[in-house]
């Protein structure tokens, strides 16, 4: 079995997405382990305790240097023998000593198509705020593995999503949620976590 952490700031509704997959029988291969959250007020973290998946969290602001974050980091995924991290709406940036403890087993989702509306800056309702200001008439998500540049890992699955007349950043975002995020993060963790349960790559 692999075990999977899953890494969240915020809202977590990525990460309910991976809870009901899981509750599906979704990831055979699989288990959530490990929710740890940048924030102790990350309403994710009620999702996890309500599923019964054990939390920690570890803030940016309570080390002095970003190499003693990551240590930590690291430290809290190793203690609970995590073998895959999936990054879910994680807003604290990770730095060389976390990725290059867990290389290609580090994925994040992003809510464009990357190469668009992606990099340092871009995450959050920004994203399709610059997405609507562009004009573009599609957008959607992409799940990624995570290397030391900003979205700039391999990407593992895209799912476009139509702009709509009248869209707002807020019903864009929903709809890139709905139509796509949820969709694609749980099958990208099957496909990952598939392969590394038979010692393969994908
Ligand atoms: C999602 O749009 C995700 O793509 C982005 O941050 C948002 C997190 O939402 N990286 P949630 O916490 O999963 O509800």
């Amino acid at each position: 079995m692999i075990r999977i952490a899953v890494l969240v700031s915020g809202g977590g509704t990525n990460l309910q997405a991976l809870i009901n997959a899981m509750q599906e029988g979704k990831f055979p291969h699989a288990s959530i382990e490990l929710v740890l959250s940048s924030s102790d007020t990350a309403y994710a973290l009620e999702r996890a305790a309500k599923a019964g998946i054990k939390t920690a969290v570890v803030r940016r602001k309570d080390y002095v240097s970003q190499d003693l974050f990551d240590l930590a980091v690291v430290t809290t995924l190793k203690d609970h023998d995590i073998d895959m991290v999936v990054l879910a709406g994680y807003l604290s940036i990770l730095g060389p000593a976390v990725i290059q403890a867990y290389p290609e087993r580090i994925l994040n989702i992003h809510p464009s198509l990357i190469p668009s509306f992606c990099g340092k800056g871009f995450y959050g309702l920004k994203v399709h705020e610059e997405a609507l200001k562009r004009g573009v008439k599609v957008t959607g998500a992409t799940v990624h593995y995570v290397n030391e540049i900003p979205d700039g890992g391999r990407i593992l699955i895209q799912k476009p999503v139509m702009v709509q007349d009248g869209d707002t950043p807020e019903i864009l975002q929903k709809r890139v949620m709905e139509e796509a995020e949820w969709i694609i993060l749980p099958e990208a963790v099957r496909m990952v976590s598939d392969a590394l349960d038979k010692g393969e790559r994908v």
